[in-house]
């Protein structure tokens, strides 16, 4: 299947030329707005909405409230009359039922098709454990926008088959890996949406830049004892590195792209010849990615 891409000088818009494509069509991507929401129904929430809104107000454009630039973001997508959206996680900082709401009342507006898959924010209130219990406990909530089984979740849209894997916790299951493959099977162009970006050296420097950690999914290099502890990564399971090959060098050809997010700046690079993985910059800093994707 031949693939190739361009980006603007901004970086603000892909194209992706798709052979076998029954038709031209465009999406928004979207990632990492970091809102924090509550009300009454979270009376524990309550304390993390002022401290994380004020630490992350500090950080948008202007002081634009993170739940402002979210609707920008929704406003730029519906004014390109994209065809789809695609939500990469953290999108919320902690799973309020307000939060949720606040997504799924977006994406109503929006008014197209969408995966959501969690980021490692999205189900994790600052005060509980940060596990996959704790995951495993707060999932029922993205039942609304995300379906009854986040961790594995695809959607078809004129031809192209959106595939969402929850990595929010640097891993896989081979439930995931099997779903993946049976995804693949299909051989239609495909697009994979995560929140935490795969591993390529040509990412790992800027990472390691920011965050002081490999905070990749498969980054088998550059964590220590230490960075593996504070961000609770310990060594990869087995199915997340059968995943990892089966994305940059197994029979995924049929995988245009990867779009996802968490390290809260851009780059776009191949991970295999031909296939290029999209981090997208923050909503938070008032961003978002706008894909056309070209039949023929
Ligand atoms: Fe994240």
């Amino acid at each position: 299947m031949h693939i190739e891409h361009q980006l603007s000088a901004d970086h603000s818009r892909a194209t992706i030329h798709i052979e076998g494509l029954q038709r031209d069509l465009s999406f928004l991507h979207i990632t990492d707005s970091h809102i924090a929401a509550g009300d009454e129904r979270d009376p524990d929430a309550a304390e993390h909405v002022t401290s994380v809104t004020g630490r992350f107000l500090d950080r948008t454009p202007g002081n634009v409230p993170p739940q402002q630039l979210f609707d920008e973001a929704v406003a730029r997508g519906k004014s390109s009359q994209v065809d789809f959206a695609a939500l990469t996680g953290d999108i919320i900082h902690f799973p309020s039922h307000k939060g949720v709401d606040i997504i799924r009342e977006g994406m109503a507006d929006l008014d197209v098709p969408y995966l959501y898959t969690p980021g490692n924010h999205d189900w994790h209130f600052p005060h509980l454990e940060w596990s996959n219990d704790t995951r495993a406990a707060h999932y029922p909530r993205f039942q609304p926008i995300a379906g009854d089984n986040p961790a594995c979740q695809s959607l078809v849209v004129e031809g192209i088959r959106l595939i969402a894997i929850d990595n929010s916790n640097y891993q896989v299951s081979n439930e995931q890996v099997e779903f993946m493959r049976a995804e693949l099977s299909h051989h239609q162009p495909s697009i994979l949406l995560i929140h935490i970006p795969i591993s390529i050296p040509s990412l790992t420097p800027a990472v390691m830049e920011k965050w002081k950690a490999p905070i990749m999914m498969a980054a088998s290099e550059g964590w220590t004892e230490q960075t593996r502890e504070q961000w609770r990564v310990p060594t990869d399971e087995v199915a997340t590195a059968v995943f990892h090959d089966l994305i940059v060098s197994g029979d995924s050809e049929n995988l245009a792209a990867i779009f996802c997010g968490h390290v809260h700046f851009d780059h776009v690079d191949e991970y295999r010849p031909g296939r290029y993985q999209y981090v997208t910059a923050p909503v938070f800093e008032g961003s978002s990615r706008l894909v056309e994707l070209k039949a023929g």
